[in-house]
């Protein structure tokens, strides 16, 4: 597959690596959701234009404490991330809106800037194009590679003829199935270099009060972000799911360690997919699985960077410890 260049102006450049292959990786992984016993649909589809904006909004929500948690840990730790990073590219995969590579940039400042190229990855192309312009004003030195991929498939094609240091922030680590994140995890940790690090931010278990108000908030937005997925299947597959139809559902799983969201069927219904040529049917109260957003517990992070064959070289908490930024690198 050749890479799509999608835009290319001074200082910016954007390439698609999925444009061929989204509507045929959309179909087989909608078809295999829907027609599986426990049905669901895979959560990288909640990202069109809308459902990024709507995920945009829902970090601003008082409930949803993981994007002001972060923010305050990069905050106090930004300048102390990037001293030791002399130059490179900082590849930032789900970069979304783009808004806290914001704070590490402000963190090198303006002289040391041009030594780094800012390499957004994300297959939400709306977003990427929009948060990358904005940046490129903020920050008149800065390159911007941005790569429209989706990073479960196409790791190996991202630039690393430099220094790296990959950025996976948010907890979108915990969207992940566990074993699809070993998966993920160990194809990056292959991709790195001793001159690489790898900051991942990953959201602590708590309290379930807290964790599920996060995942319900009072305003409805996160209903909204979660029924968005059926109308990206409406127009992307022709199906004719009635989002109303269906109720936003989530709750801490605590044996799993992890939030699920789900869309509740409020009545028997039969829905179509026209493109699949697939018809289904769900009774009342039957649920699509649409995400999991696992938590995560300090052994279970050493742990888990030890099976990669990785070094947490420096953790960072905020003084509640609801949320945390670890750096890993290769061990020695
Ligand atoms: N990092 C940001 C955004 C998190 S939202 C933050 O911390 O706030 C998750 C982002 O990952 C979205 O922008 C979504 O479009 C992107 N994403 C989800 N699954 C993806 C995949 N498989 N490949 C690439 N991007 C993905
Ligand atoms: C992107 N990701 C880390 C969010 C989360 O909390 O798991 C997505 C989200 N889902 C509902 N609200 C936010």
């Amino acid at each position: 597959m050749s890479k799509e260049l999608i835009l290319k102006k001074e200082r910016i450049e954007v390439r698609s690596r999925v444009a061929q292959t989204y509507s045929s990786s959309i179909a087989t992984d909608v078809y295999r959701g829907l027609t599986a016993s426990q049905k669901y649909i895979p959560s990288k589809y909640f990202y069109d234009d809308r459902g990024s904006r709507l995920f945009d909004e829902i970090c601003y929500l008082p409930e949803y404490y993981p994007t002001r948690t972060e923010m305050s840990i990069l905050d106090s730790v930004a300048s102390e991330i990037m001293a030791p990073f002399g130059e490179g590219d900082i590849v930032e995969l789900g970069s979304g809106a783009n808004r806290k590579i914001r704070v590490l940039l402000d963190a090198v400042g303006p002289e040391r800037i041009s030594s780094f190229r800012y390499v957004p990855v994300d297959v939400s192309e709306a977003a990427l194009i929009a948060s990358s312009k904005e940046l490129l004003e903020l920050y008149p030195d800065l390159e911007v590679l941005g790569i429209i991929a989706d990073f479960t498939v196409h790791l190996k094609d991202l630039p690393s003829d430099r220094p790296r240091m990959i950025i996976f922030l948010g907890s979108t680590i915990g969207n992940f199935h566990e074993r699809e994140r070993k998966k993920f995890l160990s194809l990056v940790a292959e991709t790195m270099t001793p001159d690489d690090r790898f900051l991942i931010g990953f959201d602590m278990i708590k309290q379930k009060k807290t964790l599920e108000a996060a995942y319900n908030d009072s305003q409805g937005l996160t209903s909204a972000f979660n029924k968005n997925v059926l109308h990206v299947l409406n127009r992307e597959l022709k199906a004719d799911f009635n989002p109303t139809e269906f109720k936003h559902v989530a709750f801490f799983n605590e044996e799993m360690e992890r939030v699920e969201m789900h869309l509740q069927a409020k009545e028997d219904m039969e829905i179509r997919v026209k493109d699949l040529d697939l018809t289904i049917e769900l009774e009342k109260d039957e649920t699509i699985h649409t995400e999991i957003c696992a938590k995560f517990s300090r052994e279970g992070i050493k742990r888990m960077a030890a099976d990669l064959g990785l070094e947490i070289r420096r953790w960072f908490f905020d003084e509640k410890a609801w949320f945390s930024l670890a750096e890993l690198v290769l061990k020695d």
